[in-house]
């Protein structure tokens, strides 16, 4: 796309300094659902580093402006306008105070100030602050807050912002008001208020240097038995960032509070974050295992912001995946330790391999679309649209990378630096990566590529034994093959690549490395080899025997890894490496081609086979007992569809689909007593525990629930299904007998066992949104059948007394589950699924332009699938880009379509 035909692009290479700078903000608020009173008193000067502007140029959306004085008196000069408002003929230096209104009851867009369930609460990041007053909304803007708001006593009885509660009391009317004061400076995309009906569970702890923290979780009353375990991990976060990097809570008090219409995960204001609900409440009744640890990871992840992108923050939004990239790296860390210390690599390699799925799954599919950017992105046009999987889950890998060149101590060394030279400051991702560099007396301007550069690398392997000489050498080539003409734009050079690797012998044992030019075999079996240059050989000496290479062990680098394996050397892996990643990735890579191949089968209508020593590779792993449950669960689930339709020269879902169903009912049947038998080993009695080994446990065994399911006769497994849906004690085993019982009857339209369940399941959880939304989600992600689609089922749902639009949670539970998590029923070949799709995005473009723009992105990769689903995909992204409103909307179909 010609960047004429966009207007508004920003870009990286303008960045200029402020004209002005704002030290401190004294807020005060009069909240009333339909108008708010906001008056702003600000001290401004002009930036002694920027070129000069006689006027002063405020930030400001949808705000009716009231008034504006300067030093006391009222100032004549102030324009308002769409954008914001323009004070002409500024002094250097002045106290500026400004006065407006908005209206958080019609605020749907949930960015700024509204209204969710009678209470208030603010949504800064990126852009929000503009929607509350005018302002300079950028972060290299930092200014020290107080903040007093005054509301209803009765409607609003908690009034929380960021930092430190100065004072508060009543005032006439039934009003009363609270004053708060964050002492440390921030820019505005941290501030936040919150005012309502809210109750708390509160803890106080001692932090490392002994004084003493409030800790709280506000919740709406009823939920105030769902708050433990998000306060436990809060807790935990606190303790880990004090002892892995000796960083301490700087606030008296830290707050978290739970809000149910929320655009995202959760936000690091300052001293009071604001989650969404679905990462705070959890009891073993309403949450799921894997509910338990992701409010663990985003309560972390939250809490780790306070240093990593509080403060120390970013200079400009292309940063942002200096705060992001490296506080997801942080709260990775933090649930690997939780789950396995620092020493259990097979605990700590059930984390690795959920978080590399992901990334595969979406972050690489990104990369490979019209929305590919550098992890750095170079221009944008709707920041929001700019929080993405490249800039954290990349962002993050770019980070974990050099912790694998430094080690550890090497890491934390830098990260030491980091804060010496910048708390405080507002920086860049180049200054991250000179603090690394120079904590460890490296060059990494090589290594600046990693952000600047978009799309996957593929590294290709060669090896060669020479058993006369006992050498083996490992050449590798790297490079971006084909990629998107967004990404390859970006592509100038080749990366620095740590890559890990081991050689493993015949017995199954990693063998002594040594490198040609090194005196003696290392120590450890694991090396990690600096690749540099387009192409490498690295030779090990003292081979004895031909090994078998272990390649990019623990995924030591965001790649693609081309080797030509052998399924017999893939069984081998999958059976011996030390490494556990890559005995799951053997696993992985085993299944994967036996599904292409099969899915290339069932495009061009072949009869479907499936060899018996993939089955047996598989048996090996179900019954090998000194593999831990949890493990096992990872490495006997198949490839998503998702992950398999992308891989293919064409997608084909419904190819993939049978495929991936052909193998699931082959290994249903033919391991069908071994499958049984891990159910009955794997149930867990008793109380429910929410420990990793427990977790490991109904992981293992609702897997095993999944794929009896599959038999041909299934009679059996609907019994099993049935009573553990009575018996559950905990929505882990409740939720996976429900879906078992939506899949096994799936082919024959449906069963009585099957809609008792769901029946049962929403009277039991009518009082629980966050239950309600599985009970939408698992209808969304259904298997279907011809007689029976499960578009159908979804236009049923939008019309249930409990769909709302307007809620996020909601929205996504019903509509990007069927869009994004239902392939082979969202790409039917009568296009139903794209013409719901196109109605939807246009609905909410008008409500939530933000939630709209995420669903875009579900056709984005249209132009990789077959000819009819592609022409079908085209007209609906057409349709959607004739009528859309939002300039978020705007960028995704556009660059889509260009
Ligand atoms: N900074 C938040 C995080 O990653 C995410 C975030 C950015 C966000 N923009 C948002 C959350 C808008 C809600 C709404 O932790
Ligand atoms: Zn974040």
């Amino acid at each position: 796309m010609a960047d004429t035909a966009t207007p508004n692009v920003i870009r990286r290479a303008d960045y200029a300094p402020p004209a002005f700078l704002i030290d401190t903000v004294a807020l005060e608020f009069d909240l009333i659902p339909e108008r708010t009173v906001v008056r702003n008193t600000m001290r401004v000067r002009r930036n002694p580093d920027a070129s000069h502007a006689s006027n002063f140029e405020l930030m400001g959306e949808q705000l009716e402006f009231v008034s504006a004085t300067i030093d006391g008196a009222p100032f004549a000069q102030a324009h308002a306008h769409e954008h914001g408002l323009t004070l002409d003929n500024v002094p250097d230096s002045f106290e500026l105070t400004l006065t407006s209104i908005c209206n958080p009851a019609e605020n749907t867009t949930l960015s700024g100030l509204y209204v969710s369930g009678g209470n208030f609460f603010t949504q800064c990041e990126a852009e929000g602050f503009r929607r509350i007053t005018y302002f300079l909304d950028r972060p290299d803007v930092m200014a020290t807050f107080t903040v007093t708001l005054r509301a209803s006593k009765a409607d609003y009885p908690v009034l929380l912002s960021n930092g430190n509660l100065l004072e508060e009391g009543d005032l006439p009317d039934g009003r009363h008001f609270a004053r708060w004061e964050d002492p440390f400076r921030k820019p505005s995309y941290l501030f936040a208020l919150v005012a309502g009906k809210l109750v708390a569970l509160e803890e106080r702890v001692k932090s490392g240097s002994g004084k003493e923290k409030l800790l709280q979780v506000w919740v709406e009353p009823h939920d105030l038995d769902k708050t433990r375990h998000a306060m436990d991990s809060l807790i935990n976060s606190i303790r880990w960032d004090e002892s892995r990097f000796g960083l301490e809570l700087d606030l008296d008090r830290f707050m978290i509070v739970a809000v149910s219409d929320f655009n995202m995960g959760a936000m690091e204001n300052k001293g009071l974050n604001i989650f969404n609900t679905k990462y705070v409440l959890a009891n073993p009744e309403t949450a799921t295992d894997t509910d338990f640890a992701n409010i663990e990871a985003v309560v972390g992840h939250e809490y780790f912001h306070n240093w990593t992108g509080n403060r120390v923050t970013c200079r400009d939004w292309f940063q942002l995946s200096l705060k992001e990239g490296l506080t997801v790296f942080r709260d990775q860390e933090f649930s690997a330790d939780m789950a396995g210390g620092a020493t259990d690599e097979a605990a700590r390699a059930t984390k690795r391999i959920e978080d590399v799925r992901v990334l595969r799954q979406m972050q690489f599919a990104e990369d490979a679309g019209p929305m590919a950017h550098p992890v750095r992105p170079e221009s944008y046009v709707e920041i929001n649209n700019f929080y993405t999987m490249t800039v954290y889950e990349k962002g993050s890998e770019v980070v974990r990378m050099y912790q694998t060149l430094f080690g550890r101590d090497g890491f934390r060394k830098g990260m030491d630096l980091y804060f010496k030279r910048h708390d405080g400051q507002a920086v860049t991702c180049d200054d991250f990566r000179h603090a690394l560099a120079d904590a460890n007396g490296r060059d990494l301007a090589q290594f600046e590529r990693w952000y600047s550069q978009a799309g996957t690398p593929r590294v290709s392997v060669r090896t060669q034994y020479d058993a006369a000489q006992q050498r083996y050498s490992v050449t590798l080539t790297q490079g971006y093959g084909d990629t998107a003409p967004a990404a390859r734009e970006t592509q100038k050079g080749p990366l620095l690549i740590p890559f890990a690797i081991g050689l493993i012998g015949k017995d199954g044992h990693d063998l002594p490395l040594q490198l040609e030019g090194e005196t003696r075999a290392s120590e450890a079996t694991t090396r990690v080899l600096e690749f540099t240059q387009t192409e490498q050989t690295f030779t090990f000496v003292n081979v004895a025997q031909e090994p078998l290479p272990s390649l990019l062990r623990n995924f030591s680098a965001p790649v693609i890894v081309e080797y030509d394996y052998s399924a017999d050397q893939l069984a081998f892996l999958l059976a011996h490496d030390s490494d556990p990643f890559n005995r799951w990735e053997a696993g992985q890579r085993l299944a994967t081609r036996e599904l292409l191949t099969l899915a290339g089968r069932a495009a061009t209508g072949v009869p479907l086979q499936l060899d018996d020593s993939v089955v047996a590779a598989f048996a090996r792993v179900l019954t090998d007992e000194t593999l831990s449950p949890a493990f096992r669960e990872l490495a006997l689930m198949l490839p998503s569809e998702a992950y398999l339709a992308e891989q293919m020269a064409e997608s084909n879902p419904a190819a993939v689909h049978a495929a991936r169903q052909f193998v699931r009912k082959r290994l249903a049947n033919a391991l069908r007593a071994d499958w049984l038998a891990v159910y009955e080993k794997h149930r867990t009695p008793g109380a429910y525990e929410a420990t990793p080994e427990a977790s490991g446990h109904r992981a293992l065994k609702n897997l095993a629930l999944s794929y009896l399911a599959e038999l041909d006769d299934p009679a059996g497994a609907v019994r099993l299904a049935s009573a553990q849906y009575d018996a559950a004690n905990n929505m882990t085993d409740r939720s996976a007998a429900l879906s078992a019982l939506l899949n096994a009857s799936a082919a024959n339209g449906g069963s009585v066992e099957a809609q008792q369940a769901l029946d049962d399941f929403y009277r039991r959880f009518e009082k629980e949104p966050l239950v309600i939304d599985k009970w939408f989600a698992l209808q969304a992600t259904q298997r279907g059948s011809a007689q029976r689609p499960v578009i159908e089922i979804v236009r049923k749902l939008m019309a249930h007394p409990a769909f709302n639009l307007k809620n996020p949670n909601r929205a996504r539970s019903l509509i990007f589950s069927f869009c994004a998590a239902n392939p082979a029923q969202f790409h039917a070949e009568d296009g139903s699924g794209y013409a719901f799709w196109a109605e939807q995005v246009i609905a909410l473009d008008a409500i939530n332009p933000q939630v709209a723009a995420r669903l875009a992105r579900s056709l984005e990769l249209w132009r990789r699938f077959t000819p009819t689903l592609r022409d079908g995909m085209r007209a609906a992204l057409e349709k959607v880009a004739s009528q859309v409103k939002s300039r978020d909307v705007r960028e995704i179909v556009e660059k889509a379509l260009a």
